[in-house]
């Protein structure tokens, strides 16, 4: 399947999946004409994590303020609009179905048709929003939630090579960003602190049975634990910089020598970051580094491509839509949905 040539076609996508409320409008699939995010971040702080009763109130009393923000920053009215996109999962159930309700809405009220996008899906056709993706392609999904190494042969089509057997990898920097004291989310804070570290505590690196692709990091996290517990036992203090940095280049390394031996074995073209973890400075220079020197090129989206928004889903939205793909008003949130290629 090669690619589709798009005539101004303008797709409104809505994501609500965790605690970003978003829409946007991608025009062709590959320009953002509006990309609007309303973060609650700020009112998940204090409890150290999402609180999936909370994320679903933002996004009552946020989604058609950021439905009407798109639209206006777009200045188009919604007949210039082709189909509404929606993350149908995974995620928070009660959080996918304030988006997943108001696409419906949407949809029925200006008879369009509705596209449910898998978000990890999502995170991947970032990079489709700046530059073209070329296939064979590998892509490393690393979020909160997700931790996945992924085959795509052509647009559409979806084969998860490895993945995560415990925590995602946002998931543990969360959980050692909470031993070291630090607010969440604590990825950026790590992420920022392993800059500032001169020595580095040795944790663990887990790289599982030979040949797999898969990940761990829940051993790491303990280790990171058992260190601060030992370290109070003995009355000694710990230094939150060494502990970051021993820990982000466990989880570093991991990463950036299974995507380069995934990459050397399906023979790609292309190698792709994905996800909010994808944000992370050490990770993304490592990568970078790795891929030049083996001569594969290697693309990670600007960091607020990176974090969830809806412009990403939008870009997937596109290429189901050429593809004759449409949801309808039966659509249901899916929190457990798996990728699914949509191309056999
Ligand atoms: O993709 P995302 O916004 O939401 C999910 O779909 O999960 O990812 C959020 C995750 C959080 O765990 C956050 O701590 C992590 O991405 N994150 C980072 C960085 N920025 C965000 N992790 C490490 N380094 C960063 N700079
Ligand atoms: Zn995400």
């Amino acid at each position: 399947m090669g690619e589709f040539i798009m005539e101004n076609r303008m797709i409104l996508a809505i994501e609500t999946s965790c605690d970003e409320t978003a829409a946007a409008i991608i025009r062709n699939g590959s320009d953002i004409v509006s990309n609007v995010v309303a973060s609650q971040i700020e009112s998940h702080k204090r409890f150290g994590g999402v609180v999936p009763e909370i994320a679903s109130r933002h996004h009552v009393e946020q989604i058609t303020i950021v439905i009407e923000e798109a639209l206006k920053q777009a200045n188009i009215v919604p007949a210039d609009l082709d189909a509404v996109a929606v993350t149908e999962g995974p995620g928070l159930v009660g959080a996918l179905l304030i988006g997943i309700n108001a696409a419906k809405a949407f949809a029925f009220a200006h008879n369009l048709p509705i596209i449910g996008v898998h978000h990890i899906a999502g995170h991947i056709y970032a990079n489709a929003l700046i530059q073209p993706m070329e296939f064979p392609l590998l892509a490393l999904v690393v979020s909160g939630g997700h931790t996945e190494l992924v085959y795509m042969k052509e647009h559409g089509s979806f084969e998860v090579i490895g993945e995560t057997r415990d925590d995602a990898a946002g998931e543990a920097y969360d959980k050692v960003a909470r031993v070291l004291n630090l607010p969440y989310p604590g990825g950026p804070r790590i992420d920022q602190l392993a800059h500032e570290g001169q020595e580095a505590v040795a944790f663990p690196r887990v790289w599982l049975e030979e040949g797999s692709y898969d990940f761990s990091f829940s051993g790491l996290k303990s280790a990171v634990i058992n260190y601060k517990h030992n370290m109070d036992q003995r009355g000694e203090t710990i230094s939150p910089a060494a502990v970051a940095k021993g820990f982000q280049d466990s989880v570093v390394e991991v990463l950036t020598a299974k995507t380069l031996r995934a990459a050397r074995e399906y023979q790609v073209k292309q190698v792709i970051a994905a996800g909010g973890v994808a944000a992370n400075k050490g990770l993304r220079t490592s990568l970078e580094h790795v891929f030049v020197e083996e001569g594969i090129p290697f693309f990670v989206p600007p960091l607020k491509l990176c974090t969830d928004n809806a412009a990403m889903i939008g870009a997937v939205a596109a290429q189901m839509f050429e593809a004759g793909i449409r949801g309808n008003l039966t659509m249901n949130g899916r929190p457990g949905m798996e990728l699914h290629s949509w191309t056999e």
